[in-house]
């Protein structure tokens, strides 16, 4: 059928859609109670994460009928096509080749060019130490390259993706030589002292990933150089970012794929003043690098061609990840950490490319997805990583799912004839049980949650004063258990407690009990039956990271297939922007501004106008 046909006219869907009237009064209970076998068969691995979706709302047979409606979706061929560099991107024209980003890395591109060709162009140091930076690049190179390693490469579909992969691994040698250089305290200001604070302005993609991941790896990062997020326009995200900041000491890394990003321009300009006036406008150089698709803008914008990062129109902003806009992430964790995230990725894009769909775990949890969304009507996805540091991991997915998935127009320009992707939020375990939690148990909507949990401790309170490794461990633990019992409550409910789960005798889709049989107390009933997916790794590290981003980034673009739209555009974003132009001017202009909105935008623009003392 392919991704021209209304995957929703599909017999497969039919067929999916009459299973799951069948299995709309079964309980969670009931399928672990006749099914012993269910958590072991419904649990697999990909690199070093193990899945359980045992607690979705799935049998055999649900999981025969989702492979059955991927092969009529051309899943297998789309996703072959993404890795393959063919243009999926179909309404830009472009691949999606954020795989080629971490593909298996050959011969350094240094080696490749006997040392000469492949300069790393000093950006890891000032201006006047570039010379000495060229001699040092082959070490750098080393650091982030196995000259040994086989070449793994997915058939080209395209005869560029040769290229692609060239351009990845020149333009990583040169985000190492950057983190190299400021790491080392090489890399000076223009008053010769050494860069000891980085800030990353950019949004979007070129935020969420990155800023969620330093975050993530705190543990990896370098323990002199300080690295801050501005995303938002406004003032006082820049502001902050900049509080106690030297600006002797600081490099700004404007991370834009356009260079074209409102947000982006204006909090560069704002940092861009904020060194000229400390330092003086030759100082600029010293102090800015970028990583953009667009060099030109950024030499414009005064940075210097050599400490311009390249991206390119095949790597989408949400994908990205892997690519130069996650420089400031390098810096943090040093390249070799950096390098670790990538063979993450690439354990995931192994698994994705070289299995059936049976045995493909981002392909099957995609799929369970489109059942959940399509077919029970789940209208929301929750992400609970029980990880204090993986806080910003629902923003970042975010991002990724819903302005991947967040479309209705299929590739061909039909509607898309079913529901598409549903709104994604979340919040790290513990916190949210205390907020949220409520609405998962027992609210009027099911949304099916992904629980993330690490079997290590993270040792932040390790070497504490009166802290030793038992007070950690007790910590962790305490933290593991309040995860596994939210899943565990959220599918048996209250029969959880007692030993009620499969006891179908006292009612087990009956809700007028509380599952222990105290029909006194409807306010504490916990129906269960909601479900959920644990994610479990031994311990959160630079690659558990690569394969936990890969994960949900493969789920999305098989979601994106089956429904036969475009994951890897965005346009539904350009109204918004294109409509902000005009506004901010009549928001600032001096003299009261002739009006042509609808009635409520210009009431609401005379109203800021007044507010500030504008004529109106
Ligand atoms: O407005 C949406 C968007 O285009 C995202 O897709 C992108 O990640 C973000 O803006 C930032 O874009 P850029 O990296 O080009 O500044």
């Amino acid at each position: 059928m392919g991704p021209s046909a209304d995957i929703s006219a599909a017999p497969e869907w039919r067929a999916l859609a009459d299973h799951c009237d069948e299995m709309a009064p079964v309980h969670l209970r009931e399928l672990f109670a006749a099914d012993p076998g269910r958590a072991d068969r419904f649990t697999a691995s990909v690199g070093d994460l193990v899945v359980d979706w045992s607690r979705q709302r799935v049998t055999d047979h649900t999981m025969e009928l989702l492979v059955a409606l991927a092969r009529r979706a051309e899943v297998v061929e789309r996703m072959e096509a993404m890795v393959g560099g063919a243009p999926v991107n179909a309404s830009e024209g472009r691949a999606a080749l954020h795989t080629a980003l971490r593909a298996e890395p050959g011969p350094a591109a240094s080696e490749r060019s006997g040392g000469g060709a492949a300069s790393t162009d000093g950006i890891g140091t000032p201006n006047e130490d570039r010379a000495a930076e060229r001699s040092d690049r082959g070490a750098v190179a080393g650091q982030m390259q196995r000259a040994d390693a086989p070449a793994r490469r997915p058939a080209p579909h395209r005869s560029d993706w040769g290229t692609a992969a060239g351009q990845v691994q020149r333009e990583l040698e040169r985000m190492a030589a950057l983190a190299d250089g400021i790491r080392s305290g090489r890399r000076l200001g223009a008053t010769g002292r050494p860069i000891t604070a980085v800030v990353n302005l950019g949004i979007g993609g070129s935020d969420l990933g990155p800023r969620m991941a330093c975050e993530a790896l705190v543990a990896y990062r370098h323990d002199r150089v300080r690295c801050r997020f501005a995303s938002n326009v406004g003032g006082s995200d820049l502001a902050a970012a900049l509080s106690g900041l030297d600006p002797a000491e600081t490099l700004f890394i404007v991370a834009s794929k356009s260079l074209a990003t409102v947000e982006t321009l204006a909090n560069a300009a704002a940092a861009r003043a904020w060194i000229a006036a400390a330092l003086g406008e030759g100082a600029v150089a010293d102090h800015f690098a970028a990583a953009t698709a667009a060099p030109e803008a950024a030499t414009a914008f005064g940075i210097d061609p050599a400490a311009v990062l390249r991206l390119w129109d095949w790597v989408g902003g949400r994908f990205s990840l892997c690519s130069a806009a996650a420089a400031v992430l390098m810096i943090a964790i040093g390249p070799e950490r950096f390098s670790e995230m990538l063979a993450g990725f690439r354990a995931v894009d192994e698994h994705l490319t070289g299995r059936p769909v049976a045995d493909n775990l981002p392909m099957l949890l995609g799929l369970v997805a489109v059942w959940n969304r399509n077919f029970w009507g789940f209208g929301t996805r929750a992400v609970l990583p029980y990880s204090s540091r993986l806080r910003l991991l629902p923003a970042y997915l975010q991002q990724l799912d819903m302005e991947s998935n967040g479309k209705q127009t299929r590739l061909d320009g039909s509607p898309a004839g079913c529901q598409t992707g549903p709104v994604v939020w979340g919040g790290a375990g513990t916190d949210g049980q205390h907020s949220f939690h409520q609405w998962l148990h027992q609210g009027a909507d099911i949304a099916p949650a992904d629980f993330i949990v690490f079997a290590e401790p993270d040792d932040d309170l390790a070497g504490r004063p009166g802290l030793d490794r038992s007070s950690l461990d007790r910590h962790h633990d305490l933290l593991a258990a309040n995860c596994l019992a939210q899943a565990e409550a959220l599918a048996f409910g209250s029969a959880a407690e007692g030993g009620g789960i499969g006891d179908d005798s006292d009612g087990a889709r009956d809700d007028s009990d509380d599952g222990n049989g105290d029909r006194s107390n409807p306010h504490g009933r916990c129906a269960g039956n909601r479900p959920s997916t644990v994610i479990m790794a031994p311990r959160l590290t630079p690659s558990v990271l690569g394969q936990i981003a890969a994960l949900y980034e493969h789920q999305v673009a098989v979601q994106g297939a089956v429904w036969g739209i475009n994951s890897f555009d965005q346009p539904g974003v350009e109204l918004g922007k294109r409509l902000a132009g005009p506004i901010a001017a009549e928001l600032s202009s001096p003299d009261p501004p002739a009006l042509g909105h609808d009635a409520a935008t210009n009431a609401l623009i005379r109203r800021y106008r007044r507010l500030r003392n504008r004529p109106c």
